[in-house]
């Protein structure tokens, strides 16, 4: 089949997302703003007119991934102007917020490179792409490379010229609501506060008509996202400033929405009003991630997080307090220059106190334009393999542990997909954990309760129960 489209038939658009979940929230935007051209999603990118790479830029291998992609995409795009059709390359995201035009420089065949706040342009960028279709003629050896790009920070607000959630947003009951964008805490080995700007937060208002909207399109669970989500301070509609905390309040009184979670916080902005919502709201699921990066104070301090191992502890016993099941989780990395043997030993033993419900574990990796990346004493790589696999083996003890602690009781899960094998159902308990049932497909985007069976390193299996559940849960049965 000819990949040629002409007018009056659907255009489509494959959008693969890198990274976070930042990116999955933008990819689905992209999607939204793309839909009205005329485009409908593609599950590949061989029946797709349009490629966009929504990239991640956080640790080398991440974006090494896109320059391979975008290799062989090239070739696609040969293959496809060979037949007389033709595919547009878009790059989107951290790497092209980080590389701009170095992106067309290196892959020429690339038509379109859109930074994370300008995805609202991008009708108007396929549009120059398509004026510019003469200059482009490939000659069958080197690409023309004009490129359109736009990395700016623009002064107008994505988000106000975005178009607002619909049925597709939600998958399985479930959906991303990006309340708060950008990073004003410069990690010294983070790229985020240079990729994605200044903290910004969205009116509460904003938010509170996006959920609603999700709600009515079908989702029961939100995940408020932001890369510093709970420094969220979000100008309410009387003028007055909305926490995090005071936010989720009001989500709460949503009818129909019976979970609330929130991703990623930092723990200089876990206010007391945020640790009191955790025992105060029924809807937000006894859940955190929250990064902790390294459990010496020295490294903490070179990595200029703006807390020390003590502040964490008192976090956790403080949380643990007003919601004594709450499952938690972290990011680590190993290997910072000049991480010593103690310094790592500090860190075993933070995970070691804390007991982390679930947890992701990195390698330093060494990021261009970043303060960590100038430092001496980078260590070698055979240190921070040994490390690595050191720290994840506890982390994965910790997390059979916690997984095993529930075998026995009887939870609501989420239901979100068909598992693996035929006849069996995956979904969420209220920690985040992976949970197997028998049942059918009906079960998706409903929240049912299951008796807890047995514990995997990952995963739990269950039986579908009609039992009263303990009172905790009953609001969001
Ligand atoms: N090297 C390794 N890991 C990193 N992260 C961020 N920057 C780097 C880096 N340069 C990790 C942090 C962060 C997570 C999203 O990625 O742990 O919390
Ligand atoms: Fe990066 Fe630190 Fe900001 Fe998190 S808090 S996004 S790690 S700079």
């Amino acid at each position: 089949m000819k990949n040629v489209r002409t007018n009056g038939q659907r255009k489509r658009v494959f959008i693969r997302t890198y990274g976070c979940q930042m990116n999955v929230y933008d990819s689905d935007r992209m999607a939204d703003v793309l839909r009205p051209l005329g485009y409908a999603l593609s599950e590949n990118p061989e029946q797709a007119d349009l490629v966009i790479l929504n990239t991640c830029h956080i640790r080398e291998k991440a974006s090494e991934k896109v320059y391979s992609e975008l290799g062989r995409l090239r070739d696609l795009k040969v293959e496809r102007r060979r037949e007389g059709g033709d595919l547009a390359i878009a790059v989107a995201g951290c790497v092209a917020q980080a590389e701009g035009e170095e992106i067309i420089r290196r892959q020429p065949a690339v038509d379109i490179v859109v930074g994370p706040q300008a995805y609202h342009r991008l009708p108007e960028l396929l549009a120059r792409v398509a004026r510019k279709s003469d200059e482009r003629r490939f000659d069958g050896r080197r690409w023309p490379g004009a490129g359109v790009l736009d990395t700016e920070f623009p002064a107008e607000n994505k988000f106000d010229h975005l178009p607002a959630p619909s049925e597709a947003d939600v998958r399985a009951g479930s959906a991303f609501l990006s309340i708060q964008e950008g990073c004003d805490k410069f990690c010294t080995f983070c790229v985020v506060p240079y990729t994605r700007g200044a903290e910004y937060s969205r009116p509460a208002m904003a938010v509170l008509r996006e959920a609603h909207a999700l709600v009515a399109a079908g989702a029961v669970e939100l995940t408020l996202l932001g890369q510093n989500v709970n420094a969220y301070h979000g100008e309410a509609a009387d003028g007055s400033t909305w926490t995090l905390a005071r936010l989720i309040r009001a989500l709460a009184e949503i009818d129909g929405l019976a979970r609330i979670r929130y991703m990623t916080s930092h723990p200089s902005d876990m206010a007391d009003d945020l640790i009191a919502v955790h025992g105060e709201v029924p809807q937000l699921m006894p859940y955190l991630h929250l990064p902790v990066q390294s459990g010496s104070d020295r490294i903490l301090e070179a990595m200029n997080r703006g807390h020390g191992r003590d502040h964490y502890r008192r976090l956790v016993d403080r949380l643990r307090g007003v919601c004594p099941d709450i499952a938690l989780s972290s990011d680590f990395i190993v290997g910072f220059p000049g991480e010593s043997d103690a310094d790592f030993e500090d860190t075993m033993r933070l995970v070691d106190e804390v007991g982390f419900a679930s947890a992701f574990s990195f390698k330093y990796s060494r990021r261009p334009g970043t303060p960590g990346a100038a430092l001496g004493d980078q260590l070698a790589d055979g240190i921070k393999t040994a490390r690595l696999a050191a720290l994840q083996s506890l982390l994965g003890r910790q997390q059979r542990d916690f997984n095993a602690s529930k075998v026995g009781a009887t939870v609501p899960v989420l239901f979100t997909e068909a598992g693996r094998k035929p006849g069996q159902m995956l979904g969420k308990s209220p920690w985040l954990q992976s949970v197997y049932v028998e049942g059918g497909a009906e079960m998706i985007g409903s929240i049912v309760n299951v008796r807890l069976l047995a514990a995997y390193a990952l995963s739990l299996a269950g039986e579908v129960v009609t039992d009263q559940l303990p009172s905790r849960f009953e609001a969001a049965a």
